[in-house]
Formats: C-alpha cells, structure tokens, sequence
C-alpha cells in the first residue's frame, strides 16, 4: 500500500481543525497578560487533549522539544487513540508566545499531519530559510547564493528591478549584515518580532501579502511547520540545520540525520501529502485573532489539505459557559 492511501486526510482535517481551535480559545485569556509560559502551557494543554481524541496512531515528529525538557507534546510522543492510520504530527500550539503575551500581531496555533514517515524528524534547533512564492521555477534560487544573487535573480524572473522586492526577515542581531545588504539593494524589508511560520506563509500570496521572500534564521521546528503550509499553498522553501554546539549535533545524529550540513528542499521536509490547520490567537493579516462576542468567543481557522490544494477558511462560534 503506498503512503498516500494509507492516510484518511480528508476524514481527519476536520479534527485538525478543532485541535487548533482548542488551543487557541485556551490560550486566549493570556493575550496581553505577559506572560509567555502560561499561555504556552495553557496551548499545550488543550491540543494535547483534542489530539488524544482523535482516532489515530499518531507520533509528534516536530512538537514541544525533546522528551526530558518538554513534560507534553514532545518529539517522540506516541498521540490518538491508537485506533486508526499511523501518521507524523508536527505541530506547535503556540507560535509566537511572546506575541500573544504582548497582544501583537500574528501568533498561531499550528498543526500539520502526514502519513507516517512523511516529516522531517527535526531536533529544536535553528534553521537558515530561504522560501519564495508559487510563480518561479523550481530552484532557481539556492541557499548556496548570497542574498544579493537571490534577489537579482527574483527579479528577472518577475521582470522587474531589486527594489521592486519586498522580503521579510526576523528582527535579530544575527540578521544585521542580511538586512544590510537588502536596503543597500534597494530592496523592501519587513521586519518581524516572532512568527516566522506566519512569515512564510505570506510568500505564498505576494500579491495580497506584500511579501516575496523571507529570509533568516529562526526555528526549525516553525521552518518544518512553515514548508507544511507551502505544500498545501504552492511556494517553495529551503532550509538548513544550524547547530550552537555538539549536543545538539548529537540530538540530530540520534533523529537519524547524518548530513548535518544538508540543504533541505521542501519535498524532503515534508515528503507525502499532508493537512495543514492553523488558528488565530492575535489578530493578523493572515488569520483574525479570537474575538469576544457576548455569549461566544470566536476563531478564525484556515485548513488546508495538499493532495486537493483544497483551502477552507472556517469560523467557529464557541459557546462561553456560564461560570467559565
Ligand atoms: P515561540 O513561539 O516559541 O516563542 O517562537 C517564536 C519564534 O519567533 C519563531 O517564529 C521563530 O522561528 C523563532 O521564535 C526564532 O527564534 P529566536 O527568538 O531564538 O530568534
């Protein structure tokens, strides 16, 4: 049987979706009260909870971080009932902890799912990115090139000057030469405080966007998420592993990687068809943030599905219980 029948994606992206509900009406009475952990936690919780429930032999390949310093959701974790297809979760509850303890633009709650096998097994370590929308050519860019090579060449391609596109890049001190040599290109830079999952996933649709190409260092995990939303909505991604230390070079030799230098093209990040749920904590230009109406909060969720490029934007009215 080959991967692809094995997995019920369309019968379990509706239960994604609640999973990402779950988390984000979890986490929404922390927005604006400071503090990261708590609303972290409080994500964590509620997506374990609806993930348990669904009928499937699940493994978080990408999650909270390794088993000894994440109590839940940690790589490695067995997820579901068990009765079911055994598939590769990758998911973070909340993207952007310090934007949802500072009520900022932009934090997530993540999840993504493939057959068995069909993600990245990735250590919490960092990763360059390079991603770009749907309307190049495949490989046209590399993370070999510099960035000035990478925006001359976007140019050509969309027939237009350096200056004419616009990137987006982690606000970090790492990042200073990068930026550097964007604005000396002319080129338009979008600099973000957290998020980057969100970040690349605006690659996707320049048009609506605004935003042609993200670049920088951030998480891998979020740049597994991230290549798991471009699957679904067309764009292509390349990242690479970087590695502080010898531990956490050994955490990527006991996942199985053994080229620890390799460049990983978006197919390898994520090798089968998957689905994609995503819901708003904060307010952003990709998703709403949860809204309080009387009687009800309310969530804005996309769901995405790669074997259809199916996209569905769902609101959820969530009745508020007396006493809760
Ligand atoms: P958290 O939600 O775990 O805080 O991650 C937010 C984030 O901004 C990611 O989107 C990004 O990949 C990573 O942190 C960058 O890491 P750092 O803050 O160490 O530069």
């Amino acid at each position: 049987m080959s991967l692809l029948s094995e997995f019920k994606d369309r019968m379990l992206s509706l239960g994604l979706a609640r999973i990402t509900e779950a988390a984000a009406l979890a986490s929404a009475v922390q927005i604006g009260r400071g503090n990261e952990k708590i609303a972290d936690q409080a994500a964590v919780d509620a997506m374990r909870e609806q993930l348990n429930l669904l009928d499937i032999a699940g493994e978080v390949v990408i999650g909270e971080g390794e088993r000894d310093e994440a109590p839940m959701l940690y790589i490695g974790e067995h997820v579901g009932t068990g009765n079911g297809p055994e598939v590769d979760i990758a998911l973070d509850p909340l993207e952007g902890t310090t934007l949802t303890a500072k009520d900022l633009p932009n934090a997530l709650t993540v999840i993504a799912m493939g057959p068995k096998g069909s993600i990245l097994k990735s250590p919490d370590v960092y990763m360059e990115k390079l991603a770009i929308g749907p309307s190049y050519p495949k490989d046209i860019v590399s993370l070999d090139s510099s960035p000035s090579e990478i925006i001359k060449t976007l140019a050509r391609y969309k027939g237009c000057k350096p200056e004419d596109i616009s990137s987006c890049v982690l606000d970090r001190p790492r990042h200073k030469e990068l930026i550097g040599e964007l604005r000396d290109l002319g080129v338009a830079v979008r600099l973000i405080t957290d998020g980057d999952v969100a970040a690349i996933m605006h690659c996707s649709e320049p048009e609506v966007t605004g935003i042609d190409v993200y670049m920088g260092i951030g998480g891998a995990p979020e740049g597994v998420l991230a290549a798991a939303a471009l699957k679904c909505l067309g764009g292509q991604i390349f990242g690479r592993l970087l590695f502080r230390n010898d531990v956490e070079k050994a955490k990527a030799r006991k996942m199985n990687i053994t080229n620890l230098d390799k460049i990983y093209t978006l197919d390898e990040l994520v090798q089968a068809d998957i689905i994609f749920s995503a819901t708003g904590v904060t307010d952003g230009s990709l998703l709403r943030g949860i809204k309080k109406l009387p009687g009800y909060l309310e969530t804005d969720t996309i769901l995405l599905r790669s074997k259809t490029g199916s996209r569905r934007r769902m609101v959820y009215s969530h009745p508020i219980q007396a006493g809760k």
